[in-house]
């Protein structure tokens, strides 16, 4: 495991000094897809077993924070979304706050307006708190770079966001960095650690602009939350079996990925997805999120693949949509079947093509943070 860093334990307060700056930060942030689940948790926000995911392009959060350096008394939060007073939301990012504040004691001490952006639509069913999360620990951590007047190396300020990031939301600890991804401590990997993600390099062409087409069957909220979820692990039949499988599962798809080689892609991306399926139906109180729909898609994508030869497979995180991956030349004769023959099982035919991603960037940086 990695050891333990300066610059994330380092926790920085208010000052009487600081009062009175002002600064504005913003960052757009990826959601991603997990090939790898994560499922399970050990408090806090620390995973059971490593996951490896690949950030999306289009899927993404953009979060804009305009703060001020007012002191504990006057401190405060308000949070929009897109565009609306976020009652809903608020409560999450407070929460987030609060788990953050021995790291970052100086947010207790500022107020802070966030205005926040989906590019997808919220009921897509696509992982919002990874992007969310990710966006907003990128904001927490510029303002920290502008009050404080600290320089990281990109090294350090990503590890330090995906470390933030992580106790917003676990997923969300991986979107802060571009392609494919792993978190938790994995013994093959020396710089893996459960504190945060680090990225997987040397990935071969076949997989850099991988795409990533998402099929609405439902847009429903889920019946069992991902938190809800987790939790079904900690008494779970067969969790230390879970454990095992998904190390020995990070280790192959990682060969794969550096090899080109997408059978064995495409072989361990559908044995978790469904997987992590089957942990959900043999949890002690079972329960399923697939729908009729997501297992005729799955079907259909199977027979397509064997007839027309194409390198084609799926994944799903815990809801019933289908994430289809292929690669990028393939695009035109995967989106004319999808199209033409997965429409009907989709809701309102709703399909979201997005594509491996280059990670956040940063919107705005503005701050009187030098003399008052
Ligand atoms: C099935 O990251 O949403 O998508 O840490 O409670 O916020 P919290 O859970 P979350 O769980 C994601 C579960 C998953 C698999 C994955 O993304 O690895």
């Amino acid at each position: 495991m990695s050891e333990w860093k300066n610059y994330i334990q380092q926790a920085y307060h208010l000052e009487p000094s600081h009062e009175g700056k002002t600064g504005v930060v913003g960052w757009t942030s990826p959601s991603n897809i997990a090939l790898v689940k994560y499922w399970g948790k050990k408090p806090v926000q620390l995973p059971i077993n490593p996951s490896l995911s690949m950030s999306l392009s289009q899927a993404v959060t953009e979060t804009t924070v305009h703060w001020d350096a007012v002191g504990a008394e006057n401190s405060g939060v308000t949070v929009h979304f897109n565009g609306q007073p976020a009652p809903a939301f608020r409560p999450k990012v407070v929460a987030f706050i609060n788990r953050i504040t021995q790291s970052m004691p100086f947010l207790g001490s500022l107020q802070l307006q966030i205005d926040t952006h989906n590019s997808f639509p919220h009921s897509a069913g696509i992982a919002s708190s990874a992007s969310a999360m990710s966006a907003l620990a990128l904001c927490f951590l510029q303002i920290e770079m502008q009050l404080f007047r600290l320089q990281y190396t990109r090294k350090e300020f990503l590890q330090k966001a995906s470390y933030l990031a992580r106790l917003g939301s676990g997923s969300a600890a991986r979107s802060v960095y571009p392609g494919f991804v792993l978190w938790g401590e994995t013994p093959e990997v020396e710089i893996s650690t459960d504190q945060w993600a680090v990225p997987v390099d040397a990935i071969h062409p076949l997989f850099q602009d991988l795409r990533d087409s998402i099929l609405i069957t439902s847009s429903q909220p889920k019946k069992i939350s991902s938190t809800q979820g987790h939790e079904t692990m900690n008494d779970h039949p067969f969790r230390q079996n879970r454990v095992a499988q998904a190390m020995q599962n990070i280790n192959i798809l990682r060969t794969a990925l550096k090899a080109g080689d997408w059978e064995t892609f495409a072989a361990v991306t559908e044995e978790e997805a469904l997987g992590l399926h089957g942990l959900m139906l043999s949890a002690r109180q079972g329960f399923s999120l697939l729908n009729d729909h997501s297992l005729a898609i799955i079907d259909e994508l199977r027979a397509f693949r064997k007839q027309q030869q194409v390198p084609l497979t799926f994944t799903l995180d815990a809801g019933p949509n289908v994430h289809v991956l292929y690669p990028a030349d393939y695009e035109t004769r995967v989106h004319a079947f999808l199209h033409d023959e997965l429409s009907g099982y989709l809701e309102n035919g709703q399909m979201i093509h997005d594509f491996a991603g280059q990670g956040p960037e940063m919107l705005t940086q503005y701050g009187n943070h030098g003399e008052k």
